[in-house]
């Protein structure tokens, strides 16, 4: 899949707003986002002793959301930006989750980690990012266990076409300059709405999923459309 170049070197932009993503997150999304997490770790495996892996984990949240189930071991981040991995082992240490959660910094795209080594991997508005989606689904399928299943939540347009048009009004005209002000960096969250409107979703994000080998790949549309939680199965 053919992607603008800028996304090759997106973690960069990442290191430079480490220290203020979560408040930028809270406030761009006004709060959901924690509720698109919970909804991730309520659809991991029903099994016990499950062991995730989160690529682009930025600062950790999905991580600190994850290892809330009582049936997860033990959590893996995986990202890119140096800052960003930094901040979040400062909350995991502050969380006392050190032995559970471990960050290190590394490509999507080249899991540098063993064939079935994790039960769930997760990709929390990351996959947007990576710059050869195909290839990180791979890699994703490579390093799940058979009977593994991988999750992902990323952003997509509403169907209402009212919600659409109010959506993308703020997409447009609103988050660039909020994401200027808050983040303090001139072109962060300048392409922000450019790459959440031309990104596939749905049932043509879903059939990504199937393309690269998962079963019963399913998705579901949150708050109105503007994210959608998948998930696909490695037999
Ligand atoms: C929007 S943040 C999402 C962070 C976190 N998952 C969350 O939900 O808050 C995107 C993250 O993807 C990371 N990233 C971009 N390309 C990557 C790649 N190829 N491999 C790993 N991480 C990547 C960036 O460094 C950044 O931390």
């Amino acid at each position: 899949m053919p992607l603008p170049h800028a996304k090759i070197e997106s973690y960069r932009i990442f290191d430079a707003i480490a220290g203020r993503y979560d408040l930028i997150n809270t406030v761009l999304s006004g709060g959901l986002h924690r509720l698109w997490r919970r909804a991730m770790r309520r659809t991991l495996p029903q099994r016990l002793n499950l062991t995730v892996l989160d690529l682009a984990t930025g600062t950790g949240d999905v991580a600190l959301e994850l290892i809330k189930n009582p049936h997860v071991q033990k959590v893996r981040g995986l990202d890119l930006s140096k800052g960003m991995i930094a901040k979040g082992r400062e909350k995991i240490a502050a969380a006392g989750l050190s032995d559970k959660i471990t960050l290190d910094v590394g490509d999507a795209q080249k899991i540098p980690y063993s064939d079935a080594s994790f039960d769930a991997v997760t990709i929390s508005f990351g996959i947007r990012n990576v710059a050869d989606v195909k290839l990180c689904l791979s890699e994703i399928y490579r390093v799940l266990k058979p009977g593994g299943r991988c999750l992902i939540l990323e952003f997509g347009l509403p169907q209402s076409v009212l919600l659409r048009s109010a959506h993308l009004f703020y997409l447009r005209r609103i988050l660039p300059g909020l994401g200027r002000m808050l983040s303090g960096h001139a072109t962060a969250y300048s392409y922000l709405n450019q790459t959440i409107e031309e990104f596939p979703y749905g049932a043509a994000f879903s059939e990504l999923l199937t393309n690269a080998g998962f079963t019963d790949a399913q998705y579901r549309p949150m708050s109105g459309g503007i994210v959608h939680l998948y998930r696909g199965d490695k037999p």
